[in-house]
């Protein structure tokens, strides 16, 4: 892995009163989503003049801030997601965790927030697996989803790039994002609100960006529907990508396609990079081009949309089933799995969780 700084070293504070180990085994054993976290949490402060520093690894514990601190009124917040997987030899592993760091520090820089150093985050994410290894589910169970994130907690109502920083990192561990018994999932086309406008935070992964996408959200679920699919903010035309996730199609004739990153609205997805990447050496066409919903629609009902799947970090490879907007409707693949989604899905996971070659260097052993 990356080398690690030397600059900093963490200081260590194991809870004494851990959660018993029977408690932590049931809770890991049937982990839902983003509810059953680990014990610690990583903690690094930044301090304009002085740079990062007081690097811990502390009990989780509730933060204490000043009100006026800026990330409650100005969102000034980044955040990451990535996971830990379990090996078959028991041991666990991170996918491509430099990306995660390198995403990071492009997410501060257009959030105005301080740059962390790659080997600082690797660090603090490597440290908290480490000491929370135990919560790592077992492989068929799930991973442990990881939580970097930096909000600004400088106390000050003057609209302006805060001096005061942290970076903390929480997990927990997870199951499945879409219950896989619910089967494939429903797909809201958001056609009044946008998620990101050229020259927005699109691109970014700050919170705001989350918020901004809950109204579409709510109104998806009152239509029965899981997600929700963004179109661009110009033409309310192209696909762009699902509140927390990228959006795939796979065609009667076997290309790949995906909307592309050039217009700076869509989060450049880690997951979204890896599936490209197996596909071409699958030996799949793959396009990376805009393709407008009215398209999708006509696609799916003439049969020549075969598959369409979500895909992220949390999502993995999700199999959508179904679109609705609030104009027209469409069925994608009878509502089943299709066989290239299960295959890719196959192919990452694999990989992910050590059960086969690692043949892009994507894989650090952590513990
Ligand atoms: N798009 C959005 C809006 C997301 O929140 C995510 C999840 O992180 C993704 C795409 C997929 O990114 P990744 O594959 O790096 O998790
Ligand atoms: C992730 O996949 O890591 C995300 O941040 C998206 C969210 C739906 C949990």
């Amino acid at each position: 892995m990356t080398t690690v700084s030397d600059n900093i070293a963490f200081k260590i504070t194991r809870k004494t009163d851990g959660t018993p180990a029977a408690e932590r085994e049931s809770l890991v054993a049937n982990p839902g989503f983003g509810r059953a976290f680990t014990d610690h949490m990583a903690v690094v402060t930044y301090t304009e003049g002085r740079g990062w520093h007081s690097a811990e690894i502390l009990p989780r514990q509730p933060l204490m801030l000043d009100p006026a601190a800026s990330v409650l009124h100005y969102a000034q917040e980044i955040f990451e997601g990535m996971k830990a997987y379990r090996t078959p030899n028991g041991a666990v592993q991170l996918f491509r965790p430099e990306a995660n760091a390198r995403r990071f520090q492009k997410s501060a820089e257009r959030m105005a927030m301080a740059q962390l150093p790659e080997d600082l985050f690797l660090e603090a994410v490597t440290q908290l697996v480490t000491i929370d290894r135990d919560w790592v589910p077992a492989p068929e169970v799930g991973t442990l989803y990881i939580r970097p994130f930096m909000i600004a907690t400088e106390a000050a109502l003057g609209v302006k790039p805060a001096s005061e920083f942290k970076f903390i990192v929480i997990a927990c561990a997870a199951g499945e994002y879409f219950s896989k018994d619910a089967g494939p999932v429903s797909v809201w086309v958001e056609t009044d609100t946008v998620r990101a406008s050229r020259g927005g935070t699109g691109t970014a992964k700050c919170g705001g960006n989350y918020a901004a996408s809950l109204t579409a959200q709510m109104e998806g679920k009152e239509h029965g529907c899981q997600q929700v699919l963004f179109l661009d903010a110009e033409e309310r035309r192209w696909l762009e990508e699902m509140g927390g996730m990228n959006v795939m199609m796979v065609f009667e004739d076997g290309t790949l396609l995906t909307p592309p990153l050039a217009g700076g609205t869509i989060l450049h997805g880690i997951t979204r990079d890896s599936l490209l990447t197996l596909a071409r050496d699958a030996g799949m066409p793959v396009k990376e081009e805009r393709y407008a919903l009215d398209q999708l629609f006509a696609d799916a009902k003439s049969g020549k949309l075969r598959e369409v799947f979500a895909c992220g970090t949390a999502a993995v490879v999700s199999p959508i089933g179904a679109f609705k907007s609030k104009t027209d409707s469409c069925t994608i693949n009878n509502n089943t799995v299709g066989d290239v989604t299960a295959k890719l899905r196959q192919t990452l996971c694999d990989i992910q969780f050590g059960r086969t070659a690692d043949p892009h260097d994507w894989i650090r052993t952590v513990a």
